[in-house]
């Protein structure tokens, strides 16, 4: 396009801030905006940020600083700050860095065009509501583009949970389910420009409640529903919060080819005392329970989760009873986190464990982690799985995808195009990934 104007977003965080800026391109595209490969070359540069542990937050504005030169060189760029830390900090943000132009929560980007107007004319544009209207009709005036093979759905968005650690509930606001026929009306849509994948989006994705054409629908019954779409061949989903998991979902990973044997449960502990300080409302054998239910429906499911150490009141045997929890789940994937107190959640009232001793349970729940992460790796090898290849790999004629648990696997195969869906003969394991051959179909 002539003449447009060039949007560089750049996005921290979770997946559904990835979603949220596809979004904002296409809010954007109405207002003549392209997308730039670099912010040397923008007119607009928009942060899609987090605000979920400290360090998250204070990169921002380390990140602002460095457009500092760019915008002395070119007065007429607009500096924008969306997601979670726009959400949390507001106002506060364009005091700290003044350069910045525009600030834009998470729940009203379809109003980024009308601020974008008003920027343009030189005056400063926030927006931090939680407004009625539905921000994901966001008018899309970009051609229906090819897409690669995999795509992220956002179906719920926010929580009522309130984990004492967690801004997730003040920055995303209440939990929302979209109209199950706006879900699959998009689905139908991706699938046409290319997509075989798709990960449907929750902050408590399990919770999802929404109206379908026959009464409230489950996220059982819209995965099934999802199922049916041609062209649509692996369907996932994340994240999801263990007092969700219903039996419609268990049964659904037993019985629904489509929907891949990877769940993302996190327990962010292994003591109940801790759970209860932590607001989780589970125990830890409450949770054990689960997965003895989910493994019962479908025995080879990857289990992944999250981990918080170091919470405040945590002990020396608190900590033991989060490694006997890993020891007995036994996780293919995992994410561990050194608490970080924010502002404004219950929990960054308390005393903090000291720094040392929460690094040192950090270390140590680490290397069990990725022991047990490379042990369920390990085991792929001589198996044949399905590869969703999306891209060229590192080396010349190799090419890169996903197994059905997730494991990122590479073959040496220029025949093969990102969207095939091909059988592979694990060979290799690597640290992080998996090498293997392709069998003839
Ligand atoms: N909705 C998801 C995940 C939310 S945030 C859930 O309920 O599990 C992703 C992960 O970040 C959390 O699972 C938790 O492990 C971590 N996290 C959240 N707040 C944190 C904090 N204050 N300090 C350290 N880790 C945190
Ligand atoms: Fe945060 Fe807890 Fe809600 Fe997850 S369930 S988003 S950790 S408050
Ligand atoms: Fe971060 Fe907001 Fe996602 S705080 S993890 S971007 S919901």
């Amino acid at each position: 396009m002539a003449g447009a104007k060039k949007l560089f977003i750049k996005t921290y965080g979770c997946q559904m801030n990835v979603y949220d800026s596809e979004r904002m391109a296409e809010a954007m595209g109405a207002s003549g905006y392209v997308e730039a490969s670099s912010p040397d070359d923008a007119d607009m540069i928009l942060l899609n940020t987090c605000h979920i542990r400290e360090k998250a937050a204070e990169k921002v504005y380390s990140e602002l600083g460095r457009f500092k030169p760019l915008k002395a060189a070119k007065p007429d760029l607009k500096i924008g700050v969306a997601g979670c830390v726009a959400q949390a900090e507001g106002e506060e943000i364009m005091r700290r860095q003044p350069m910045v132009d525009l600030v834009v929560g998470p729940q009203s980007y379809h109003r980024l065009p009308a601020m974008e107007a008003r920027v343009r004319s030189g005056a400063k544009a926030l927006d931090t509501d939680f407004p009625a209207e539905d921000k994901f009709d966001v008018l899309n005036t970009r051609p229906k583009a090819r897409r690669g093979p995999t795509a992220f759905l956002t179906v719920q968005e926010g929580c009522d949970k309130f984990c004492a650690f967690c801004v997730v509930p003040y920055t995303r606001g209440a939990e929302v389910s979209r109209p199950a026929t706006k879900v699959l009306a998009e689905a139908r849509d991706l699938v046409e420009r290319g997509v075989r994948e798709i990960t449907l989006l929750g902050q408590n994705v399990n919770a999802y409640h929404g109206d379908g054409p026959d009464g409230v629908w489950s996220l059982a019954r819209l995965i099934r529903a999802l199922a049916e779409i041609d062209g649509l061949d692996r369907i996932r989903f994340t994240t999801s919060h263990p007092n969700d998991m219903s039996d419609d979902l268990i049964a659904a990973h037993g019985d629904c080819e489509k929907l891949m044997p990877y769940l993302h449960l996190p327990v962010q502990s292994g003591s109940d005392r801790i759970l209860k300080l932590m607001n989780r409302k589970h125990t830890a054998e409450a949770y054990l329970r689960l997965i003895e239910r989910i493994r019962a429906a479908r025995p080879d499911i990857l289990i992944s989760g999250d981990f918080i150490v170091g919470f405040p009141g945590e002990t020396e045997a608190d900590f033991n009873d989060t490694m006997a929890l890993v020891e007995s789940v036994r996780y293919g994937q995992c994410y561990s986190f050194k608490y970080s107190p924010r502002p404004g959640t219950p929990a960054a009232e308390r005393d903090l464990v000291d720094p040392e001793q929460a690094s040192d349970r950090l270390a140590r729940l680490q290397a069990l982690l990725t022991q047990q992460q490379r042990e369920i790796q390990d085991a792929m090898v001589g198996r044949t799985v399905k590869v969703l290849f999306e891209r060229a790999g590192r080396l010349p004629g190799q090419m890169a995808g996903k197994s059905d648990h997730l494991h990122a696997v590479h073959v040496a195969a220029p025949e093969v195009s990102a969207g095939d869906l091909c059988t592979v003969r694990i060979t290799e394991s690597a640290p992080n990934s998996l090498a293997g051959q392709l069998v003839a179909a």
